[in-house]
């Protein structure tokens, strides 16, 4: 661990930095998975759901970037290349031969839950460990997925 300008001991830094880096993972894999329905879709929805997928991704690749950061500002390192994110993520694979509109809806909703509980997870962690800020930075992302993973099923409804 590197030194950090956050006061809480090394010990409760280290799980922090080790569970952000697994939300990183999640949200780089989750972040292609995005871009793949963005590309693919078509039916009837495709002129409402290709520009809406495309701003979950910028809204996601803010994120991610702010949870490495998090990491990086807690002592540890970020780990976000292609293939540590192939190794480490806990996200299923996205069906890349999809095409049906309503189908991507279906599957991106599944990953946006899945998102969010495990948002809920690295929380839960921060508010045991004090760190208030990490608790924030997770409540921001909670609140803008779930609102998204609400887009997705209402149009399902
Ligand atoms: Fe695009």
């Amino acid at each position: 661990m590197y030194r950090s300008p956050n006061p809480l001991v090394e010990k409760s830094r280290l799980k922090l930095v080790e569970s952000l880096n697994a939300r990183l993972a999640d949200g780089l894999d989750r972040w292609t998975q995005i871009k793949v329905a963005h590309w693919n879709v078509k039916g009837p929805h495709f002129a409402a759901l290709h520009p809406l997928f495309e701003t979950f991704a910028v809204a996601l690749a803010a994120f991610n970037d702010q949870v490495a950061e998090r990491a990086v500002t807690l002592g540890g390192l970020a780990q976000g290349t292609a293939r540590h994110v192939a190794q480490a993520s806990r996200l299923a694979e996205y069906p890349q031969q999809t095409t049906r509109d309503l189908e991507h809806v279906r599957l991106l909703a599944e990953r946006f839950e899945a998102y969010v509980a495990a948002l809920r997870e690295t929380r839960a962690l921060a508010e045991k460990e004090g760190d208030t800020d990490t608790v924030d930075l997770m409540t921001q992302v909670v609140t803008e997925f779930e609102k998204n993973a609400w887009f997705l099923r209402a149009s399902l409804e």
